[in-house]
Order: structure tokens, then C-alpha cells, then sequence
């Protein structure tokens, strides 16, 4: 649908398009999860009290408190006009990552809820405290352009996937990391190009990334309590899960090229530095880094890169020879995937210390 020139009606159209496009579960659109609520009310945090309570008392100093508020008129000078098709591929950036914001949004609420731990209770309330202000920043910035994806229909009628409590620590803490990675990689870039700022919401990029970064140092303080997490077989499951999420983050980024052209870097420029800076963090925590100076490293990428093209071109086409097609290029992506995995990952030993500043 063009939203380019959105009139009443074809803004309300575009708004229920946008809330489709969140609704919508495919491989690497933001997902909504459930969990097992019992495993994380048994979560016990002792082993790391000291850095727990440090890092508690940070979280209620709630240091972004007044950050996510703007002056109306001030804040819409600033939004450039754009080419139709860079300004497609930054408001499908706000949908996916309003729905991403969201998504953690009701995973830790829904957690909150479902516990009687104190400590778990605590910190959940307090993330989601958060998450919402970021979803509710970023909806506000989508209105300016006459759009709104309805979190209260998103929430009610998105498919939750149920993913078991290791998975979500894996998960959850990867996909803070990288995001906080990811605003901060923008941020320092427009930093350095001001006249590539075509959107003030970057401008509140660095002390947002704050709260990701913050909520990343949560999970990694639950898991290194619970170092059973991190050894043995959990190992694998850890490759994979930092391998899927660095490969699902390449894969989307390249299908916005315009976007990353705007900020003055290629998607592989970005993308090389945001798993450079997530990979280094998550030193923290994991036993083990993917190599990604590894010579098959990024060719695998750009091949998987290109195969999921052509997946989503077969699906457009259509007709009778779709599915074989794409049945044959899934096949050949998992192929790659697990070329991937299979590749030498680099032995880590975790520092005494978990918490560490985000000097990116
Ligand atoms: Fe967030
Ligand atoms: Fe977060």
C-alpha cells in the first residue's frame, strides 16, 4: 500500500496495514512469546546479590524517567521529506520496531503477573515499565506520519509463540544486546553526520539504548546465577541462538538498503559493527563468541541473504512451481545455517565480574 501521502481515509487504511504488517508471523518479524512462569518464579538470584542490587538500584533511579518526551512542534521541524521509497523502508523500520519494543513489553508484564518471587516480580514490572515507553515513543513518531499500529488488537490477537525459560534468557538477552548494539551503531553515526539526520527520533537513540543495554545486564546476571545454563550441552543452544539471531538481523537489513544508504553506511558496514559490539558483550556471559573474522563467515551470510530473497520473490510470483521452489530454497537455507553452525566458534572464559559499562 502507498502511505506517502496519507489523506484521512487512506490513513486509517494504512493503520490497519501497519498493524497487519505487526500482526504478521513470519520468520523474521518480531515475535510474541509466552513462557513458563513457574521456572522464572523459582529464578534465584543470591549468587550474584551484590551486582543484582547494583544493578537494581540503577533501574529504579530510572535515569530515562523525563527521556521519552518531546516538544510537539519542535520535534515535528525536523522531520524531513522523503523519496517514497526510503520513507516506505523507515516506517516499516518503526513498525517492526514498535512491535519488537511491544513484544518485550507484554513478555515482561506477563511475567510480572505470573510470579511471586519478589526479585523476578521486581525487575519484570520495571523492564516493561520501559518497554513501554519505548512502543509508546515510537507509536507517537508513526502518528506524525498518519499512522498507529494498535498495540491493545496486537496484544489481544498476535500469535504468541511458547518458548521454554532457557530459551527466552538465550533469546531475550540476545535481542536486547543487539539492540541496544544497533541504536548505539546509529546514533554515533549521525553523531558524526548530523546532516544525515533525517528524522529526530535518532536523536534519543543514546540514553534509550541505555535501557536495552540495562535490561541485557538482567538476563546476564539471571544466567550467570544459574551457571548450569551456560555449560555442557546449553552450549549448542547457545550457538544456535546467537547465530539465529545474527543471521535474522543481516537477513532484514539488507532488504533496506535505502535506509542504511540515508545513514551514510552499507548494510554490511552496519551490520559488521553491531555483531562486532554485541559479539564483544556478550563476553559477559557466554562461553563461547562466533568467529566472525572467519573467511566463510560473512559469503555464508550473503548467500543466505540472497536465498531469502528469492524465497520471498517465489512467494510473490505465485503458480504452480512456487512451492516446490520454495520448498527446494528452504532447504538450501537451512544448508547454510547449518554450515554456519558448524563453523569454529572461540572458547570463552567468563569474567569474575558480570556487569560492564556500555562504553560503545
Ligand atoms: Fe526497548
Ligand atoms: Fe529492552
Amino acid at each position: 500500500m502507498d502511505i506517502t501521502a496519507p489523506t484521512a481515509d487512506l490513513a486509517g487504511r494504512a493503520s490497519e496495514a501497519a498493524t497487519e504488517t505487526a500482526m504478521a508471523r513470519t520468520l523474521l518479524t518480531p515475535r510474541f512469546y509466552r513462557t513458563d512462569y513457574a521456572a522464572f518464579d523459582a529464578l534465584d538470584v543470591t549468587p550474584v546479590r551484590a551486582e543484582w542490587d547494583e544493578m537494581m538500584a540503577e533501574f529504579e533511579a530510572d535515569a530515562n524517567r523525563h527521556h521519552f518526551e518531546r516538544d510537539a512542534e519542535e520535534y515535528r521541524a525536523e522531520i524531513r521529506d522523503l523519496p517514497p521509497d526510503l520513507r516506505q523502508e523507515f516506517l516499516d523500520l518503526l513498525v517492526s520496531s514498535v512491535t519488537a519494543e511491544f513484544s518485550g513489553c507484554v513478555l515482561y508484564s506477563e511475567i510480572a503477573r505470573n510470579v511471586e518471587n519478589p526479585e523476578i516480580k521486581k525487575l519484570m514490572r520495571l523492564m516493561a515499565r520501559d518497554e513501554s515507553r519505548h512502543a509508546g515513543f515510537i507509536n507517537t513518531a508513526l502518528k506524525d506520519f498518519g499512522l498507529n499500529v494498535d498495540l491493545g488488537a496486537l496484544r489481544r490477537d498476535k500469535q504468541y509463540t511458547y518458548f521454554g525459560p532457557k530459551f527466552i534468557y538465550y533469546a531475550t538477552y540476545l535481542s536486547e544486546k543487539i539492540g541496544y548494539a544497533r541504536y548505539i551503531t546509529i546514533f554515533r553515526q549521525l553523531e558524526r553526520h548530523p546532516e544525515k539526520r533525517f528524522h529526530p527520533i535518532f536523536k534519543w537513540f543514546e540514553s534509550w539504548c541505555n535501557d536495552e543495554y540495562r535490561h541485557g545486564e538482567a538476563f546476564a546476571l539471571l544466567m550467570r546465577a544459574n551457571p548450569h545454563l551456560l555449560q555442557g550441552r546449553n552450549k549448542l543452544w547457545i550457538r544456535f541462538f546467537v547465530l539465529a539471531v545474527f543471521a535474522t538481523m543481516y537477513v532484514r537489513d539488507h532488504n533496506r538498503p535505502l535506509l542504511h544508504e540515508a545513514f551514510g553506511f552499507t548494510p554490511d558496514e552496519y551490520d559488521m559493527e553491531v555483531l562486532r559490539i554485541t559479539s564483544q558483550i556478550t563476553t559477559q556471559v557466554f562461553p563461547l563468541t562466533l568467529d566472525l573474522d572467519h573467511p566463510r563467515m560473512k559469503p555464508r551470510l550473503d548467500r543466505l541473504t540472497r536465498i531469502m530473497a528469492g524465497i520471498d520473490a517465489a512467494k510473490a510470483a505465485g503458480g504452480p512451481g512456487s512451492w516446490l521452489r520454495r520448498a527446494g530454497l528452504s532447504a538450501a537455507a537451512a544448508f547454510t545455517f547449518a554450515q554456519m553452525y558448524c563453523q569454529r566458534a572461540r572458547p570463552n572464559a567468563l569474567p569474575a565480574r558480570t556487569l560492564a559499562a556500555p562504553v560503545w
